[in-house]
């Protein structure tokens, strides 16, 4: 027994159920996307009409999408990589793959700051630090505690020992427990809160904000880029981490339910996280463009307007960071099954150091919210920020294009569909269609929107 949830050890591990399938892709796709991502783009992105782009987006693009990475997963038994080796020899759509591992190392790397930022704040509320507001209020506490050099990377390092040692020892009651208990309990808790977040006063402007659009948003390209990078993140897609859980799947399984309920949980996830956020913003007069540090600023105030707000705090927390572990074994996960069958690593060696690795990467993005702060990368976004908008906004929408492409051009039509378990069907030729055209279309609309050379040839644009 060696790894997250998975039976065997000389033979490739398979999942045990269906339903332990669902949980485990499930559980990479709720994560902190979900709510710490998917509020601070919104919130720099317009709100409403950055909803609407990014409800299409899942739809269009990335359900069909999450159904071929599931597909291809389960007919090769290989990692993000292996899987286009083995079902197109010598052929580039191994790119997307090779893309696939780079972001999974970027991604992990600054998924873990936050995690740690996570955990420094579920630590504020056992504590009771942040029972009450502190002197310099929640923004001066969260810009002073990530302004400083040296614990933000401890938190960061506790977090990716959690994330080692699952991925290493293979504690399936771990992800049983953080899938099965604590994920439906997040929910619980967010739903609650977003209940209680709609009855603050001055919460109004916050719904408004959320869903009714700004029209002059939708000419902005940006919105469009943020959107489909978010709808890549939040899916867990583009990078092959559906393939290398899928590659644990026996084949006997139906893929279409799967699909769409992973979906359709995930976008709930990020709704109700949302109606939690954007009104609590606008009642405790907080910004909405704030960034990275939105709900770290914004959460707190609700919850010392709450009677046992300190439990609730503390509560959220800690699910928060068990949806951000059981995302970033995910994570994970695709690099080191990547590696054991490249270079024939043990598990062992390959988690320490490729989680030894990615610990290091993500220094300097923590370091760029103090001693590098003066850095920035794209534009005006700092280190971790911009390392996000390369990883997220273009290699994973890349990644998906050239899964799209190698789906609807690449492999198969026969075998695709059946593989799909759609066969036949009218939903198959829909799905088919929608890889073959619709989806490499919008995509590559979105990089030449956001590159500005669809306006300078005179086709749309700013
Ligand atoms: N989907 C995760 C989240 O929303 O937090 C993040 C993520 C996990 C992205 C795994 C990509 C991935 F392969």
């Amino acid at each position: 027994m060696s790894q997250t949830g998975l039976q065997g050890s000389k033979e490739r591990e398979q999942w045990k159920s269906r339903v332990g399938f669902m949980l485990a892709a499930l559980g990479s796709a709720v994560g902190l996307g979900n709510i710490w991502r998917f509020a601070y783009v919104t919130g720099e992105n317009g709100g409403a009409a950055f909803l609407i782009i990014y409800l299409v987006c899942v739809t269009l693009i990335g359900l069909p999408i999450v159904l071929a990475e599931f597909a291809i997963g389960r007919k090769t038994q290989s990692d993000a990589v292996g899987s286009f080796v083995k079902l197109a020899p010598g052929k580039p759509w191994v790119l997307a793959g090779i893309l696939g591992v780079a972001s999974a190392f970027i991604i992990l790397s600054f998924y873990a700051v936050i995690s740690g930022w996570s955990l420094k704040y579920l630590f504020g509320y056992v504590t009771g630090e942040l029972w009450s507001t502190p002197a310099t209020g929640y923004e001066g506490f969260f810009s002073d505690f990530t302004a400083s050099p040296l614990e933000p990377l401890i938190w960061q390092s506790i977090f990716m020992f959690f994330t080692i040692g699952i991925v290493l020892a293979g504690v399936k009651k771990g992800l049983e427990l953080s899938n099965k208990i604590l994920m439906p309990a997040l929910a619980i808790l967010v739903i609650s809160l977003a209940i209680y977040s709609v009855s603050l006063e001055g919460s109004s402007e916050g719904l408004r904000f959320l869903f009714s659009p700004d029209w002059s948003a939708f000419s902005d390209p940006n919105v469009y880029l943020a959107a489909l990078g978010q709808a890549f993140f939040s899916l867990s897609l583009g990078m092959g981490a559906l393939i290398t859980y899928a590659s644990y799947l026996s084949k006997k399984e139906r893929l279409p339910g799967v699909t769409v309920g992973v979906a359709t949980m995930d976008t709930m996830f990020a709704i109700v996280a949302g109606v939690m956020i954007f009104p609590a913003v606008f009642a405790f007069g907080g910004e909405p463009g704030s960034g990275p540090g939105l709900v770290f600023m914004t959460l707190p105030n609700i919850f010392n307007s709450m009677a046992i707000g300190g439990v609730i705090g503390l509560a959220f927390f800690l699910l928060l960071t068990a949806a951000a572990l059981s995302s970033a074994i995910s994570l994970l996960e695709v690099a080191v099954a990547y590696f054991i069958r490249k270079f024939n690593w043990s598990r062992k060696k390959a988690t320490l150091l490729i989680g030894g690795v990615i610990y290091i990467l993500g220094i300097p993005s923590s370091l760029g919210y103090g001693l590098l702060s003066d850095i920035k990368i794209f534009g005006e976004r700092d280190i971790l920020d911009s390392l996000d908008f390369l990883a997220s906004d273009i290699f994973l929408p890349l990644g998906g294009l050239i899964i799209a492409l190698f789906v609807g051009w690449g492999w198969n039509k026969a075998e695709a569909l059946k593989e799909s378990d759609l066969g036949r069907t009218a939903l198959g030729k829909v799905w088919y269609n929608l890889l073959k055209y619709v989806a490499p279309i919008a995509i590559l609309l979105v990089f030449l929107q956001a590159s500005g050379l669809l306006a300078f040839f005179g086709l749309g644009g700013e």
